[in-house]
């Protein structure tokens, strides 16, 4: 049996582009309009922007590139990969820590999408813009704290991403992606036309691009470093997977590097969607995880057609949620499919499934079950810390680690994508090695209290 599944073809993307879009889906996501606005506010905009682009360059590609390599290398899912390379040898673990960090890190994403769904629809209702700017934090606080209204939106979320999931690498995910990013693009480009043009906006122009070293700090530096691996889809075998549906001739450092370009492209415009109407409006950018969900519609709601320009982003917010969502559910849904020889649909609905039911408490522990903490978090920001700043950086310790020393240069230049002498390969096998652990490792003491 286990013989006869091997040796069926295995999917593949139908086109570069179809697998690029894709990649691109991935990485696009919650990360860049939710996330990365808000810390590049809190941790004081331009300055903070520099170094997180160091980062992408120095370590987010070329760790996107080892995954991408492995996965095309071994057509097989985040585990198998590992084993097939190094039998025998324990670096298959790496791809269990993917696995589990895929079934966290979805189960609290399926959460905060679900707000996007319901924020686009209050906003098209005209609900939310009703309610005075003063308001909205409460207004914000007693929805998430509402034991059973964010649970719906949350699993028509987690359900929309089953069914893409479960129709397949061609017919599903890249079909979706196809019509889903060109979207994405057009409403990211109208909302940042929009913010740039309001009377006032250049200061908030400023806050992102004239860069004030002086407010950048050491914890800054290790933000940073952990969103790069965030916003990249990195360390847990999302771009391995997504990889190991490649077809052969398809050049893989060209399209890590492309991939990574669009997502800090991508961020970059969401600050410019963001700051410039924040700055404009005299509200505050430093606001937290608040931001889009606060501070946003209180700016829509002092601007001509705000109607119109919120529905537009919580759309986008969401749009961008679901095609990363796909790609997370796909990690876990790749290997139980090899390993335990279940169907796709089979593998996709009780996956689903089960991370749904485990966003149940992240959702909760905003509201009813507040009370109840894990090393002085709520369940939700627990289960947030664990994965992005534990397991994430641990699975890109590993990558590097693995493809830097433990396949050997020759090997891995080979898969990569290098020739012979090539200069850049010499320069990704340096990063792999020297670079990407240390500066990895130092995230990792940091964000558990070493250091
Ligand atoms: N990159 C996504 C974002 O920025 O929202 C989130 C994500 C997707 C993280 C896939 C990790 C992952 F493997």
């Amino acid at each position: 049996m286990s013989q006869g599944l091997e040796q069926q073809a295995r999917e593949q993307w139908k086109s570069r582009t179809g697998f690029m879009l894709a990649a691109m889906g991935s990485a696009i996501g919650l990360g860049n309009i939710w996330k990365f606005p808000y810390i590049t506010g809190e941790y004081g905009g331009s300055a903070f922007i520099i170094v997180y682009l160091i980062c992408i360059a120095l370590i987010g590609v070329p760790v996107m590139l080892a995954e991408f390599a492995v996965g095309r290398k071994t057509q097989k899912d985040a585990v198998g990969s590992f084993q097939e390379l190094t039998p025998g040898k324990p670096w298959f673990v790496t791809g269990l820590f993917g696995v589990m960090a895929a079934f966290l890190i979805l189960s609290f994403y399926g959460v905060v999408a679900g707000w996007a769904l319901s924020y686009t629809t209050k906003a098209m209702s005209g609900d939310l813009l009703a309610v005075p700017g003063e308001q909205m934090a409460d207004h914000f606080g007693g929805f998430i704290g509402n034991a059973l209204s964010p649970l719906l939106w949350q699993t028509l979320f987690m359900a929309i991403v089953i069914i893409v999931v479960v129709r397949g690498i061609k017919e599903g995910i890249e079909k979706w992606n196809k019509i889903l990013m060109p979207t994405l693009g057009v409403l990211l480009v109208i909302l940042v036309i929009r913010s740039v043009t309001l009377p006032g906006a250049g200061e908030g122009i400023a806050f992102l691009f004239s860069p004030d070293f002086s407010a950048l700090s050491g914890e800054a530096v290790l933000v940073a470093l952990g969103h790069a691996f965030f916003s990249l889809s990195l360390g847990m075998g999302t771009m391995i997977t997504y990889g190991s549906y490649v077809p052969k001739n398809v050049n893989l450092p060209t399209a890590a590097t492309g991939v990574s370009i669009a997502d800090t492209g991508f961020a970059l415009l969401a600050g410019l969607a963001i700051f410039p109407a924040v700055f404009a409006f005299g509200m505050d950018p430093a606001a937290g995880p608040g931001l889009i969900f606060i501070t946003l519609p209180a700016v829509f709601e002092l601007m001509p057609f705000g109607q119109f320009f919120a529905v537009l982003f919580f759309l986008l917010i969401s749009v961008a949620a679901l095609t990363s969502a796909i790609s997370i559910l796909e990690v876990p849904v790749a290997y139980f499919m090899r390993k335990f020889e279940w169907t796709r649909k089979k593998a996709t609905w009780i996956l689903g499934t089960i991370i749904f039911l485990f966003g149940i408490p992240s959702s909760l522990s905003l509201g009813a079950w507040g009370e109840f903490t894990i090393f002085g978090k709520v369940f939700f920001d627990a289960v947030d810390f664990l994965a992005s700043y534990i397991l994430l950086p641990l699975g890109g310790l590993c990558i590097a680690l693995f493809t830097g020393w433990a396949l050997g240069k020759q090997k891995s230049l080979e898969i990569g994508g290098f020739g012979e002498g090539s200069v850049w390969g010499k320069l990704w096998i340096f990063s792999l090695r020297f670079i990407s652990p240390v500066l990895v490792a130092l995230v990792l003491l940091y964000s558990t209290g070493i250091i």
